[in-house]
């Protein structure tokens, strides 16, 4: 290295705030600093920004209504189509001929749609799902990789007024099943299979396989045919063609349907506490303002960028990022199907240069994963197209952020680290690009008009430096409106923590820990219930374990979060066998195959240990953080309140010995 490389090293290694580089802020869709002030003034009637940047057929009377909070209601009497909004508008504005999504598929094809060609694809589906009986409120599921058929199911329900339930297609068959079950689905959109470093992966088996644990009759299943000869595969009576059925519908339109702002837009399910995954309802309205507004104030996008989240959108992240925010901006998407690696570790900048890509949305497992592989990729790139780059799902560490910041951005890019759930539907947490100073490894700011604080356990707002709990006090329109059909489990895993029910007085608990330092910035430490962490993917423990004590020949077990150097949290799974059943390979190959089973790849253990007892306190709780210690290889604190010390250097040995 040189001396002025070395220099600038050992600068950006010590450097704890950056302020906005002055090319972006010349450009930058935000740029008044009084914007926070302003939100907080004219609140909720700030909102209407959100909103104007949408079309709406019947204009909105009020902007929120509380009167039966915490079921908030925003934008109420106004109506809208969300397809509309991301499709229809910007051609009738000019724009058909303009990239909509660029699709990179793994073996290098590529797709281009244009917003007139989406908007055919769009209203064609829309067209057959109407044919197959979907009607307005039936809950259309998904079960689809990164394919162009994803985005167009998803826009042809909204079309139509069907919400969309998107189950992520590397989930198990059982984990359709649930979704499917507690959604009362009875239409499915899935494929044959797709490609995963260059083999082809039976996706229909896993369909079928999950399928048969669907509870009530399934009346059609559409199957898009991704793998042509390298699958043999047959199709059941109610299980149709993609290609087959959309050819009769051929250049046919339909007029998208008019919604409640209210109405629901789609389903996403997500893990909590308990077993049972949570079916979280975002609303047409209040979520698409939301997702259109953080897309431009945070994310930058103008409707002639080049904008690539490279998030699947079997999550939240793809949902807001990828679709919805983005094209209703009308700027083009960047769609990319395979892993990161494949062929070779610079296909991500390979895309970079290719598309001239303006602003990239990525997740730190992926950029610690880029570090561990070394500069020299990126290095073989122009990546000068860049302006801005993002984080999401997960606490990025300073060292990523100064890695991301150099070595893809340049440092002529601002990075926003954005915190934000599932449930809250868009970004809450924040830097603005163009005002805020960043500091690697704090999100930021609340997003103006949002009023997220860091508290103690009793709710008083803690003071700068010390560690409380995330909550939120107001409302925002991206927000969950509840989880369906369960009502009461929204209040339970919501509202109880912080909200005071006889004054009506109702604050949202996200089940984050965070800092809080003098300037208000906020650094999230992780999740305080029992949930962990995956490559930014989010897992419930309870889930898992209940999938390991499934396995013949377990008797118990428990499921924690060990630190991870790419995955920042990996699972580990300790586990009692029964008796008569041996510790053996065989039983942690099944103990892992009931993971895979009952949810996925991505929740498979790091490891097994087994154990004849669980470290557990007198009154019998298992001492979670112990074993967590254990598994992160942490100094272990004091255990003389446990039950059973002894098992603790049992399993600690068992540890080291691996
Ligand atoms: C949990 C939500 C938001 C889309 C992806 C994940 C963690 C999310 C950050 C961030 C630190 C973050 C939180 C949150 N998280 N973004 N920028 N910094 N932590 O959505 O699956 O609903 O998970 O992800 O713990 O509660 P999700």
């Amino acid at each position: 290295m040189t001396q002025e490389g070395a220099d600038l090293e050992a600068r950006l290694e010590e450097q704890e705030a950056f302020e906005p580089p002055e090319s972006f802020v010349e450009q930058a869709n935000v740029t008044d600093s009084g914007i926070h002030e302003e939100f907080e003034e004219n609140w909720p009637d700030c909102w209407e920004r959100a909103a104007d940047l949408l079309s709406w057929d019947e204009a909105y009377d009020t902007v929120l209504d509380d009167g039966d909070a915490p079921f908030y209601e925003w934008f109420t009497g106004g109506e809208l189509n969300a397809s509309y909004n991301c499709l229809d508008r910007h051609v009738e504005d000019g724009a058909a001929d303009e990239a909509a999504i660029e699709w990179i598929g793994e073996l290098g094809e590529t797709r281009s749609y244009t917003y007139d060609e989406l908007l055919t694809e769009v209203n064609e589906f829309a067209a057959t799902l109407r044919s197959l009986g979907v009607g307005e409120d039936d809950v259309v599921t998904l079960y689809m990789p990164m394919i162009p058929e994803l985005p167009v199911a998803m826009l042809a329900c909204a079309r139509i007024g069907a919400p969309h339930s998107v189950v992520f297609a590397g989930f198990s068959a059982d984990a359709l099943a649930t979704r499917m079950n507690s959604a009362d689905s009875e239409y499915l959109v899935t494929c044959d299979g797709y490609y995963r470093r260059g083999d082809a992966l039976d996706h229909i088996s896993k369909t079928n396989e999950g399928l048969a644990g669907v509870e009530h009759e399934v009346s059609d299943v559409v199957v898009v045919d991704r793998l042509g000869d390298d699958l043999e595969h047959s199709l059941a009576a109610n299980q149709h063609d993609y290609d087959d059925l959309v050819a009769d519908y051929e250049g046919e339109t339909v007029e998208p349907v008019s919604r409640d702002a209210e109405d629901m837009l789609f389903l996403m399910y997500t893990s909590g506490t308990t077993g049972q995954p949570k079916g979280v309802k975002h609303t047409t309205g209040g979520y698409l303002a939301y997702t259109a507004w953080t897309s431009r104030a945070v994310l930058d996008i103008e409707a002639d960028d080049t904008y690539w989240c490279s998030a699947d959108i079997g999550w939240i992240t793809g949902h807001s990022y990828i679709v919805y925010g983005p094209l209703a901006l009308g700027t083009t998407s960047v769609m990319y199907e395979g892993t990161p690696d494949y062929p070779e570790k610079d296909r991500l900048w390979e895309i970079v240069e290719n598309y001239e890509v303006d602003i990239f949305y990525t997740a730190p497992t992926a950029i610690r994963a880029f570090m561990k592989w070394g500069k020299e990729y990126p290095e073989k790139h122009d990546l000068s197209s860049l302006r801005l780059l993002g984080t999401v799902g997960e606490p990025i560490n300073p060292r990523a952020w100064k890695w991301y910041y150099k070595h893809i951005g340049n440092e002529a890019c601002p990075i926003v680290d954005t915190w934000w759930q599932t449930e809250t539907g868009g970004m809450m947490i924040t830097t603005l690009p163009g005002i805020n100073t960043m500091k690697p490894g704090s999100a930021g700011p609340p997003l103006p008009g949002i009023d997220a604080r860091v508290v103690t356990a009793s709710g008083e707002e803690v003071s700068a430096g010390e560690a409380g709990y995330v909550t939120v006090d107001k409302p925002w329109p991206g927000m969950l409106r509840t989880l369906y059909n369960n009502d009461e489990r929204f209040i339970n895993e919501y509202w109880q923590e912080y909200s005071d029910e006889e004054t009506d007085e109702w604050v949202y608990f996200p089940e984050d820990g965070a800092k809080v330092d003098d300037d208000g910035y906020i650094t999230i430490l992780g999740r305080v219930d029992d949930v962990i962490n995956v490559s930014g993917h989010r897992l419930g423990t309870m889930e898992i374990e209940s999938a390991v004590v499934g396995v013949d020949g377990i008797a118990e077990a428990a499921v924690v979060g060990g630190d991870h150097e790419v995955k920042g949290e990996a699972v580990y799974v300790y586990a009692i066998p029964e008796d008569g059943y041996d510790a053996d390979a065989e039983l942690e190959e099944r103990a892992i195959e009931g993971v895979l089973d009952s949810i996925g790849p991505i929740a498979k253990p790091e490891e097994v240990l087994f154990t004849p007892e669980l470290p557990k306190t007198r009154s019998g709780k298992i001492m979670r953080r112990l074993l967590e210690d254990i598994a992160s290889g942490n100094e272990l604190g004091n255990t003389s309140t446990l039950r059973n010390p002894e098992v603790v250097d049992d399993i600690a040995a068992q540890v080291e010995d691996d």
